[in-house]
């Protein structure tokens, strides 16, 4: 079947709740067993069957089923957030005295972890360039044991080798993770690309409507256990009512994600006939440096891009967003309408520089009528051009 036919699909059996479509809501803390025997000798891998709520409810397995077999992997698992995902993720391959490789990409709250809590528990974090590809080779050493990838950065939008990392890191036996979350499973089939573990922040377009904050982690079979196993020695879990938010959601990530990479595009071309735009950040468009990349391995693009204006003052850039009626200023992104905001990513690099001269602007595209964005962009430019330098 193809891929929006298994959307429609995957994770549900109406003959197992009754005849209705989608996976009822099944909330738990307690489970109880028929017998002692039975109780006593429940497996204690066997993750997708009823032991205890915070291992799952049918709500739970019928979401992580569905996400794992659109992206191709072997098994997933939902937690509370984005961000608690790529901690549990991470922490099931680095103790004291290993080795990580990072990308220097990577989402700040990810640098935030890893400089304020892996550090502190020993572990070396060594932030590489995200464009390094097979050269990661040579920052490979005999303690690493994971190497991290985010492609495209959320702010910067690199694109990033994958294929080319994870060669030469399998040639050592070391796990290649990724943050997938602009991906998605739709659009990037990253088991068929090398990543080992993929993560996602569930909170953008996998539950699509900004209401509900949830972290999804789909490995291979040879990493299940281990990533499953940590997460449940962390405690991490994820309400029955989110995961049941999120399934329903991520039944029409396939409309939404094409409807608002067509209106990405529509902008970002847009954006790049404008005088005030130095460059935009976005690998769906022909011109950008990871266009290349991003045609060989991902299916379409997410609606989430960067521009940088040419120089301005910060008075005239905040003049400009504050014009902005039909974007929300906020984090997050991913759902079905357009956001703004206004990152600052020369504090987020260490392994490399970062090099554009003017003030970055972040845009979500949601699901509204490009032109009328494109109409609001273009009377905030004008109220830019009109505020004071100073
Ligand atoms: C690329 C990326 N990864 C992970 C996260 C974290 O997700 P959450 O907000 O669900 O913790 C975010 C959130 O903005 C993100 O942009």
């Amino acid at each position: 079947m193809k891929k929006d036919t298994l959307l429609g699909r995957l994770g549900r059996d109406p003959s197992q709740h009754a005849g209705t479509i989608n996976t009822p809501v099944f909330r738990a803390s307690t489970i109880v067993f028929p017998d002692l025997e039975t109780y006593g000798t429940r497996p204690a891998d066997d993750y997708k069957t009823p032991r205890y709520g915070i291992h799952g409810t049918p709500t739970t397995w019928a979401l992580e089923e569905a996400v794992a077999q659109m992206e191709g992997g072997y098994n997933a698992v939902a937690v509370c957030s984005g961000l608690a995902a790529i901690v549990a993720a991470v922490c099931a391959f680095v103790k004291a005295g290993d080795h990580l490789l990072m990308t220097d990409s990577a989402y700040g709250p990810t640098r935030t972890f890893c400089d304020k809590q892996l550090k502190g528990f020993g572990v070396d974090v060594e932030y590489y360039d995200p464009l390094i590809g097979a050269g990661i080779k040579n920052l490979i050493k005999t303690n690493t044991k994971a190497i991290f990838c985010e492609a495209p950065g959320s702010l910067s939008f690199e694109m990033q080798d994958i294929p080319a990392i994870a060669r030469e890191a399998h040639a050592h036996n070391i796990p290649v993770l990724a943050d997938t979350t602009w991906g998605t499973p739709y659009f990037f089939r990253s088991f068929e690309h090398g990543v080992d573990v993929s993560i996602h922040a569930g909170t953008k377009y996998i539950v699509g409507h900004s209401d509900v904050m949830l972290g999804m982690i789909v490995t291979n079979e040879k990493y299940w256990l281990p990533v499953r196993r940590t997460v449940a020695d962390y405690g991490y879990c994820s309400s029955a009512d989110d995961c049941y938010l999120a399934l329903r959601g991520f039944r029409t990530i396939g409309v939404r994600m094409k409807q608002q990479m067509a209106n990405a595009l529509k902008v970002a071309r847009w954006l790049q006939t404008r005088a005030e735009v130095k460059r935009v950040f976005y690998p769906a468009l022909e011109s950008d440096p990871g266009h290349a990349i991003w045609k060989r391995d991902f299916d379409g693009a997410a609606s989430l891009f960067s521009f940088v204006l040419n120089p301005v003052s910060r008075k005239q850039v905040t003049a400009f967003v504050d014009a902005l009626k039909l974007f929300g200023i906020g984090s997050s992104w991913g759902g079905y309408e357009s956001l703004v905001t206004v990152p600052n990513i020369s504090p987020l690099r260490t392994a490399t520089k970062w090099a554009a001269d003017g003030p970055v602007i972040r845009l979500h595209i949601g699901l509204e009528d490009p032109d009328d964005l494109i109409e609001d962009i273009a009377q905030a430019l004008a109220k830019m051009a009109n505020a004071t330098l100073a």
